[in-house]
């Protein structure tokens, strides 16, 4: 299997970091030996090798802030597109930036692959909350797959769950914590830590946004409940469909108020029906101390899927993260080439 990573921040270095450590485990337990034939990133340059690229060099340049242009392959002038069209390979490993306002440049980029019939994996939330059908679509026609498990929840099991393991379920509700960022906040904020300082960690540790904005706005969380009301309520929505509050009116004050009323602020994501129709929301809430979401703390998140087959099905675990959101993608792969 050719791999092509379109993107290489966070999320690409944390798979390639997976696939070099599992790289033997990997092959020997399910048969799967993929060759990373191409790398594009806008500030760290293109090398495109169809024999392969040394990925552990890719990391070590990556680090020392050298450009990738530096490893054995040739370099695709122009911009990811180019890069796209003038390449060979099974998957394309969509790990841009997310822009949930417009899905750009990254629907451009995962329409180009299918209909060059290569799969995509991505982790980015735009095309998936604003193209999900038509690529869905197109992925079908050209018989590739459409791959999206790290949007929602990083590699904690969502979308392949629902899907899958849920298969033969109507879904009625989905209620969580779905932005690891805020909850990091929250949670910091409440042991004392600035609004400012937590966010500045946030980012450290990989888990807020290029744009935080679009974290502490409500943006992220209102991506993943659009991508879930999109894939799973059969709903027709655009994320600012619905309503969506973030985090950046709750004051140190509010939350220590809180905390004297045996409470603690969490912001919520919603899908559910009511009369017919697919409703959905991105608000904070105060919950109880004694209600199982205030024990979720840090990057944390936890979904409560609701069904007819059996009713309340949570799920719990990181929701953001370097080697987190990079095995989203690792799981992905392993559904398009892996065999055990
Ligand atoms: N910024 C996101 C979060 C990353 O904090 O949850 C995962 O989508």
């Amino acid at each position: 299997m050719r791999l092509i990573f379109l993107g290489f921040g966070t999320v690409g270095q944390g798979l390639a970091e997976l696939l070099l450590a599992k790289k033997t485990m990997l092959a020997k337990e399910y048969g799967f030996k993929p060759i990373v034939v191409g790398i594009a990133d806008m500030l760290k340059g293109n090398v495109y090798n169809p024999q392969g690229i040394n990925l552990k060099k890719a990391l070590e340049l990556v680090k020392a802030d050298k450009p990738l242009s530096k490893l054995l392959g040739k370099t695709i002038e122009g911009d990811a597109l180019a890069f796209i069209k003038q390449t060979k390979a099974d998957v394309l490993l969509e790990a841009t930036y997310t822009d949930v306002k417009t899905g750009e440049p990254a629907t451009s980029h995962c329409r180009a692959a299918l209909n060059k019939k290569m799969h995509v994996v991505t982790t980015n939330k735009g095309p998936v909350a604003l193209n999900y059908r038509p690529l869905q679509r197109l992925a079908h026609s050209k018989k590739v797959k459409f791959l999206f498990e790290g949007t929602v929840v990083s590699g904690t099991p969502m979308i392949n769950l629902i899907r899958d393991t849920l298969a033969g379920s109507e879904i009625r509700e989905i209620k969580g914590i779905l932005n690891g960022t805020t909850n990091y906040i929250l949670t910091k904020m409440e042991e004392g830590m600035t609004y400012e300082s937590a966010l500045a960690k946030a980012q450290e540790l990989g888990y807020a946004e290029a744009v935080p904005d679009a974290d502490v706005l409500g943006w992220d969380a209102l991506a993943k409940v659009t991508i879930l009301a999109n894939v799973f309520f059969n709903a027709t929505a655009k994320p600012f469909d619905y309503p969506c509050d973030g985090i950046t009116k709750i004051t140190p004050e509010a939350i220590a108020e809180a905390k004297k009323a045996g409470q603690r602020y969490k912001l919520i994501g919603r899908i559910w029906r009511e009369e017919g129709k697919v409703k959905a929301a991105v608000a904070p809430q105060k919950v109880d101390l004694t209600h199982p979401l205030a024990g979720v703390s840090g990057a944390t998140n936890a979904v409560t899927i609701t069904s007819d087959t059996l009713g309340d099905v949570t799920i719990v675990g990181p929701g953001a993260g370097r080697r987190e959101t990079g095995f989203s993608m690792l799981i992905d792969l392993l559904h398009l080439g892996g065999k055990r």
